[in-house]
């Protein structure tokens, strides 16, 4: 098996290829005068498993991923692996007004015509999945990454920021043996959510918000006040994807005593691999 990374995913790749004990491929990589992507694959792939490691976000890393899946079809591999640690556009899932594309959508059209399985990470709406069609497509849960960072950390109470991913908290929860719960979270629009006021007993409590993402942090920033609130004595935001939207992190440190997010999309609070959870889906699923 030969790892191939794209540019924004090196240290997951060279995790995965520690994990896997497979080789890590060689890419040459420059710009055009024009500035468009130059790449060209070094290594050998014939007669070989090539997973690609390569994110579609942002826009410049969805070329670069297409570019890698063309350069990859040129060769005589024997199975083709795309991994897309963080999963863009995931939120656009649907049309929300008419005339609207499902972006989502776009990207699972895109992508599915190279590699014979893709496997992505926390994906925002497994549905997704759905529209990969001559590829199949698989999501791994962050959930036992995280739970293993937040025992090592220290927490009394995991929380979900929102109903909609009460079954993350959940998990995260049985996992680490504490208790979970959720808030409930009203978006007003693309970066303003408000919390209702909810009765927990957090207060002392060491309270870890648990997210897919954090993209603007106000989703976070109004848990984390309102937890505080609550009388929460400590409170850590962990993530999957960690987006941080302009100056989210100076928001997040405002209020939160730590924030800590995976290795899908590379950033400096990046403090857990996921690359135990790709290694397994893709021995599963070899
Ligand atoms: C929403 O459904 C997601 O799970 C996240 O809560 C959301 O994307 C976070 O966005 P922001 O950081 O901009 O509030």
């Amino acid at each position: 098996m030969i790892i191939l990374s794209g540019s924004s995913s090196s240290k997951l790749s060279a995790a995965l290829a520690q994990q896997t004990g497979a080789t890590y491929g060689e890419i040459e990589q420059k710009r055009f005068p024009d500035n468009e992507v130059y790449l060209r694959v070094r290594s050998e792939l014939d007669g070989k498993t090539v997973v690609v490691v390569s994110n579609t976000y942002p826009d410049e890393r969805l070329v670069e991923t297409l570019m890698l899946c063309d350069a990859v079809s040129e060769f005589d591999y024997s199975s083709f692996v795309l991994v897309v640690p963080y999963y863009g556009y995931a939120r656009q899932d649907k049309k929300f007004k008419p005339g609207e594309p499902v972006s989502a959508r776009a990207l699972a059209r895109a992508l599915e015509i190279y590699p014979d399985r893709l496997i992505t990470v926390d994906i925002h709406a497994d549905s997704i999945l759905g529209w990969f069609e001559s590829a199949q497509a698989f999501n791994v849960s962050a959930s036992e990454e995280i739970a293993r960072k937040l025992k090592e950390i220290g927490v009394d109470f995991v929380i979900s920021p929102d109903q909609g991913r009460i079954f993350t908290a959940n998990r995260i929860g049985e996992l680490t043996g504490l208790p979970s719960d959720y808030l409930v979270k009203e978006r007003i629009d693309g970066s303003t959510v408000r919390m209702e006021p909810k009765e927990l007993d957090v207060r002392d409590k060491r309270v870890a918000i648990v997210d897919d993402i954090i993209s603007t942090g106000g989703t976070i920033v109004n848990a984390a006040e309102e937890l505080k609130r609550l009388g929460a004595s400590r409170v850590i935001a962990a993530c999957t994807h960690g987006l941080f939207a302009s100056n989210a992190l100076d928001r997040l440190s405002a209020c939160c005593d730590l924030v800590i997010s995976s290795d899908t999309l590379e950033n400096p609070t990046t403090a857990f691999s996921v690359a135990p959870a790709v290694a397994r889906e893709i021995e599963r699923t070899a």
